[in-house]
């Protein structure tokens, strides 16, 4: 590999998890779409954590789409799709989470379970995610002040991704508990309410089967429990269905659940008040968007372009290459940065500025290539509503104190946002 930048190097630090305490580092992503788009980075021991090889860090939109859809170079099962490499003893069951699969095993999973995510799916969900997010947001309308991020974006993924699966609503804070105890391990807070107890900190890896055992044990109940009780859900729909034949496997299933656990919470509800906030931010755009409701599906995209929940995955090359002038080992990881390319100056004109009528606006928050986001557009739906709510009934919403952000080099992750706004009744 050549190094070309490095910790110490002024173009910046994309990898400790403090950087991201104010949000994502929009300016050390410009300097490198401009000047090193293709950059080495090293991985010095951060939080109890031991240093790791080092990363290419990907910040330009083509290159991004590029790499996402080569798997054949980029592969995603090699070192699977975190930047941190998975324990040796952790590789081999890490891999079988259809994220960390590579074609064609990849595609023939994919094609079963996306059985559960068709439009007619979506549909499905559709009034109940509107009737969620109606009842959060009047749950706090008189009161005319709130944490929007506790009272609101923490609850409706997680009652929506409950829905979804089938999970019974007893067992709902368990999802919670095991979202924050995989996505808040950067963050002594919320790694610390993942378990109730101790903090999932190093040296167990939160991805490992070891610190994950209650979660698969509980997948596997519920599948056990949804073969003898079938409902209408993402569940039962999974253990029903086929790959090849063969109906998925217990690791395959539990794996799945997993993926969908965190997937499927921690993004949307990072996006929410991301949005809300980039509203608050700007408000010639929220009157714009109040005077007319029906640019609320071009608002969604240009919130997601703007504070995009996700904020790399990563590949592993499987052989030498060139990558706009940097020599790129087999072996190395090679990681993408979403929220860099969504700014690419090349691909969308005044990047920075917040434009609810932007159109094209096709940003790469959900991903590009053979893993786009499968949950895409139950994340839309969550997001459009909520913005609809807040719009409708929580006019004139101002900040009443300090946003507190994730600590996270992963997720772009708000945990508290104090807000005031003009009560209402319905
Ligand atoms: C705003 C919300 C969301 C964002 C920004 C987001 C982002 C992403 C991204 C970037 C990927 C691609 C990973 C890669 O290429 O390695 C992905 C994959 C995935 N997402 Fe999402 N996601 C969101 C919400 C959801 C929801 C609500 C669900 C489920 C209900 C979900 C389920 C998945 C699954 C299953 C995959 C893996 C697809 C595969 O490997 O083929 N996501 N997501």
């Amino acid at each position: 590999m050549t190094t070309t930048t490095t910790q110490t190097d002024p173009l910046g630090d994309l990898f400790d998890p403090r950087a991201y305490a104010q949000g994502a580092p929009y300016d050390v992503y410009a300097r490198l779409r401009a000047e090193a788009p293709v950059s080495w980075h090293e991985e010095p021991a951060v939080l109890g954590w031991p240093a790791g090889p080092g990363f290419w860090a990907v910040t330009r939109y083509d290159d991004v789409q590029h790499v996402s859809r080569t798997p054949g170079t980029y592969s995603a099962w090699l070192g699977c799709t975190q930047l941190r490499d998975p324990a040796p003893e952790d590789l081999d069951f890490t891999r079988q989470m259809m994220l960390n699969m590579d074609p064609p095993v990849h595609n023939r999973l994919r094609k079963t379970v996306s059985k559960a995510f068709t439009p007619a799916r979506i549909r499905h969900f559709t009034e109940m995610i509107r009737t969620r997010a109606k009842v959060l947001v009047d749950a706090v309308c008189e009161r005319g002040e709130c944490d929007f991020a506790q009272d609101i974006a923490d609850e409706l993924p997680l009652v929506t991704l409950a829905e979804i699966m089938g999970v019974p609503e007893s067992d709902r804070h368990l999802l919670f508990m095991w979202a924050n105890r995989v996505i808040g391990y950067q963050d002594e807070e919320l790694g610390s309410t993942s378990t109730g107890a101790q903090p999932a900190r190093p040296p167990v890896n939160p991805r490992s089967r070891a610190a994950l055992q209650d979660m698969f044990d509980y997948a596997h109940q519920l599948a056990e429990f949804k073969r003898a009780n079938p409902a209408d859900d993402l569940i039962t729909t999974l253990v029903h269905a086929e790959v090849d034949g063969r109906p998925l496997s217990d690791e395959e299933f539990e794996l799945f659940f997993f993926l969908l656990s965190v997937a499927g919470n921690d993004t949307t509800r990072s996006a929410i008040p991301a949005g809300v906030l980039a509203f608050i931010q700007h408000p010639d755009q929220r009157r714009r968007l109040v005077e007319d409701p029906s640019r609320l599906p071009g608002a969604v995209e240009e919130v997601l372009r703007y504070c995009p929940p996700v904020v790399h995955f990563r590949r592993t090359a499987t052989e030498d290459v060139e990558l706009r002038g940097a020599r790129i080992n087999r072996g190395d990881k090679v990681v993408v940065f979403y929220p860099a390319a969504n700014r690419d100056p090349e691909v969308f004109a005044d990047p920075d500025r917040f434009d609810i009528t932007r159109t094209p606006n096709n940003h790469v928050s959900f991903g590009f290539g053979p893993h786009i986001c499968l949950g895409a557009g139950f994340a839309r739906l969550q997001i459009t509503h909520t913005l609809s709510e807040v719009l409708n009934r929580m006019p004139e919403m101002e900040l009443a104190g300090a946003v507190e952000r994730i600590q996270s080099n992963f997720i772009l992750g708000i945990k508290r946002m104090p807000v005031r706004f003009q009560p209402t009744r319905r």
